[in-house]
């Protein structure tokens, strides 16, 4: 089939290659001049395992194309995706004028039935509001259909979530763009789940914000391990082996982040209160992810005492590991944070070096040139994502080179005993203090990790957590 993307972001990029290894025929449309022309020359704009080949694969056999015209793309086309951002307002509300363009020029170029499928993350009944406006600004009355297709990829694994998805979600009111649909997915072997359009809407901010809320629980049991002694991992293992809980995204953290969670969930908020209808639940998850990382600089704040003038190496800029992507990362909160009180902060990341200083996104960190670098006379480290790289370091040599070898691993990445066989003071998150990091200078927070905490700094947490949930 001949499919057009609107909008070669992340999303766009990486459905439009996908798309076209089947044996689609596929135009990738963006309006930045600049990214077009990078790829009509090889260039690919984002960093996704396996994208690379998979562009130049298809380039190559010339079933992907790029293009800065809408009207080329509806023109030679019988669907059009649009995948265009949805970001949100400062209300938490989603910003649909980029949707709303994109229904305005397609319905200019509009000359016969085309098949107008939303991947973009939208609020339910977005489908209603794009259909009327391309019936509105089509003059000619040209027949169409508007189709909810939602994205679930998830970057850093997102060719094979988009090649071997759990599930295809379809929602159409029309028989016509149905099959139309399914033939575009007939190569896929995944399960495709039919819905109205409003239904399939519904399923993507509701899909993410379970999946928050998820990373909300755990997050919040594991200051309940923090202060009772109990292991996080253990407790995750023990409720995840529960097959109608399942384990993943049980993983203690930092929280989080992200181009999607942060702006989903909100969004969610928003939606429901617009309707009548609040989503009370999902302001506790916001609220639990944002003290999460309160909770984490303040452990450090008493492993350190003072955080100003200290040095403290961080590794990891993107939100999560496999991406280049720092759109909403918890690891630059948390720099910035460091920053604001006076730290001395060099990071370090595989793939995020880049935009963090391209967009002068962390003013005043130091970017180092690799993990060890990082920590040359650091007096912490924090681990705030969680590369596999970081693994292979050599700690020893990591030793060695920090000024005081105190590391806070905000991903729980690292095992304890190695790391205190290794002579390091290592804090997580939610897991108890390793045994030896009791005789170093350590020591002092020890009572605070393990829950014995005094009455008065209980009472405070209390105040603290009652203060920011209002
Ligand atoms: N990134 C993800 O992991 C992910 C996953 C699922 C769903 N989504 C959703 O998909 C949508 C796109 O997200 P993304 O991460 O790909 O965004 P992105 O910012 O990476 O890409 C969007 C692209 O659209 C282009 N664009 C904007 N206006 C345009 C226009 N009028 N015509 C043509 N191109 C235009 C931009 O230049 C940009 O290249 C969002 O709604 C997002 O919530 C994202």
């Amino acid at each position: 089939m001949r499919i057009a993307i609107i909008g070669t972001g992340y999303v766009g990029l990486i459905t439009g290659a996908c798309l076209a290894e089947v044996g689609h025929q596929v135009i990738c449309i963006d309006i930045d001049e600049v990214k077009i022309k990078a790829l009509r020359a090889g260039k690919i704009p984002i960093y996704e395992p396996g994208l690379d080949e998979m562009v130049h694969r298809n380039v190559s056999v010339r079933r992907l194309a790029f293009s800065t015209s809408v009207d080329e793309g509806v023109d030679i086309s019988e669907v059009i995706v649009i995948a265009v951002p949805t970001p949100p307002h400062t209300d938490g509300s989603v910003d649909l004028t980029y949707i709303e363009r994109v229904a305005r020029e397609i319905a200019d170029s509009l000359k016969q039935y085309r098949v107008i499928v939303d991947k973009s993350t939208v609020p339910v009944k977005t489908g209603e509001k794009v259909a009327d406006t391309i019936r509105r600004y089509n003059r000619a009355g040209v027949e169409f259909d508007v189709v909810s297709n939602p994205e679930f990829l998830r970057e850093g694994s997102a060719l094979t979530d988009l090649m071997e998805p759990d599930r295809i979600v379809i929602g159409c009111n029309s028989e016509r763009a149905l099959s139309i649909m399914k033939s575009v997915y007939a190569p896929f072997s995944a399960p495709i789940m039919v819905t109205d359009v409003n239904s399939a809407e519904l399923i993507k901010h509701a899909a993410n914000s379970f999946l928050a809320l998820k990373i909300s629980y755990i997050n919040a049991l594991s200051a309940i391990c923090e202060a009772s002694g109990a292991d996080i991992d253990k407790v995750a293992d023990g409720i995840g082996a529960d097959k109608r809980i399942g384990r993943s995204f049980l993983n203690a953290g930092l929280g989080y982040g992200g181009s999607c969670f942060p702006k989903d969930v909100a969004a969610f908020i928003s939606i429901s209160e617009q309707i009548g209808e609040p989503f009370n639940l999902l302001k506790e998850v916001q609220r639990i992810n944002r003290f999460q990382r309160v909770r984490f600089v303040r452990r450090l704040r008493d492993a350190l005492w003072v955080l100003k003038e200290k040095r403290i190496a961080v590794w990891g800029l993107t939100f999560k590991p496999d991406t280049d992507d720092v759109r909403n990362s918890v690891a630059l909160d948390l720099i910035n944070d460091l920053i604001q009180e006076g730290a001395r902060v060099a990071a370090y990341d595989p793939k995020g070096n880049e935009k963090v200083q391209k967009l002068n996104l962390c003013p005043g960190v130091h970017l180092a040139s690799s993990a060890l670098n990082a920590v040359q006379g650091a007096e912490a480290l924090v681990l705030a994502t969680e590369w596999p790289d970081f693994t292979s370091v050599d700690f020893a040599e990591v030793h060695r080179q920090m000024h005081t070898p105190i590391v806070f691993d905000g991903r729980n990445l690292l095992d304890p005993n190695t790391m205190r066989d290794l002579g390091f003071q290592y804090y997580s998150i939610g897991r108890p203090l390793s045994k030896a990091s009791r005789n170093g200078p350590a020591d002092r927070i020890i009572p605070i990790d393990l829950g014995i905490r005094s009455k008065y700094t209980r009472r405070k947490l209390r105040d603290e957590v009652a203060q920011r949930s209002r």
